[in-house]
């Protein structure tokens, strides 16, 4: 990457200024293809762990590895030069010990070019965001609904509908900016709740299924583009059919060659203007 496009590439620090001046349009991105095109008009892509049901059509997003997401991560760093590229902590690398949480995300830094990683975790993790961001890792922490904890919470349901519960995701996001976290992402809780916690916090707050009043959005990029299927999120909503124009085109595709019309002798290699 040339020092140019490094100076242009969105940094923690400026997304962290945007809290309270504008909002953060985030996404997720996997594959190259798909950051290239998302990369100019967005601040931050995430390399989330949801490409395990998105992209490997897991059940949930338990079982993706360290090495997967680095690879994804690395993908999309490569095809862009804009957006600030934050990976997501898989399920069992970070949970075991801050020392664990620190070789795994090092490791993927290393392996990717990302500028932070994201991780998912109320209060108990606070002290592996604290233990990252004072040895140079950048953390955006997850709380609320945490897909990663879906048999503790029994399934993808909302939290903090109760006022106990809002109170211990109010800590939870308190306890990871207090730890240096840059930033919040809000998952799946109340609307009120979600307003709240951006207005106590100092660091952006990032929803999805949260708040408009939250610091940012985050969605996940298929659902926004028709490619994930009839059912969407209430959270989410649908800016383009990509899904309809790809069922097309391969439509178009599979009658062109089932009738001879593609290819043609233009696509061949050894003939001159077409003629064999
Ligand atoms: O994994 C993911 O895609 C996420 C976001 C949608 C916030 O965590």
């Amino acid at each position: 990457m040339s020092v140019h496009s490094q100076a242009q590439r969105v940094t923690v620090p400026q997304l962290v200024s945007c809290k309270g001046t504008r909002k953060i349009a985030a996404l997720t991105a996997y594959i190259a293809p798909i950051a290239r095109m998302l990369d100019e008009a967005l601040d931050m892509l995430l390399v989330g762990d949801s490409t395990a049901m998105v992209g490997y059509a897991l059940p949930d997003t338990l079982s993706i590895t360290v090495d997967t997401m680095a690879a994804h991560a690395a993908a999309v760093v490569r095809a862009t030069e804009h957006a600030c590229v934050i990976v997501d902590m898989p399920f069992g690398s970070y949970q075991r010990s801050p020392e664990q949480a620190f070789a795994n995300a090092a490791s993927m830094l290393a392996a990717s070019g990302v500028s932070g990683v994201k991780l998912e975790g109320g209060q108990p993790l606070a002290e592996t965001t604290r233990f990252l961001v004072d040895r140079g890792v950048p953390v955006l922490a997850h709380v609320g609904l945490m897909p990663q904890y879906v048999h503790t919470m029994g399934g993808f349901k909302a939290q903090g509908m109760t006022d106990a519960a809002a109170r211990r995701i109010m800590e939870d996001a308190r306890a990871h900016a207090q730890a240096g976290a840059f930033g919040v992402v809000l998952e799946g809780i109340s609307e009120p709740l979600g307003r709240e916690i951006t207005q106590a916090l100092s660091i952006p707050t990032i929803g999805i299924g949260a708040s408009p009043a939250c610091d940012g959005q985050i969605l996940v990029t298929e659902d926004i583009l028709g490619l994930s299927g009839d059912r969407i999120p209430k959270f989410a909503q649908r800016f383009a059919d990509a899904g309809q124009v790809i069922r097309q085109a391969a439509q178009d595709y599979a009658q062109s060659v089932r009738e001879g019309s593609f290819p043609t002798l233009a696509h061949c290699f050894g003939v001159k203007a077409g003629k064999p």
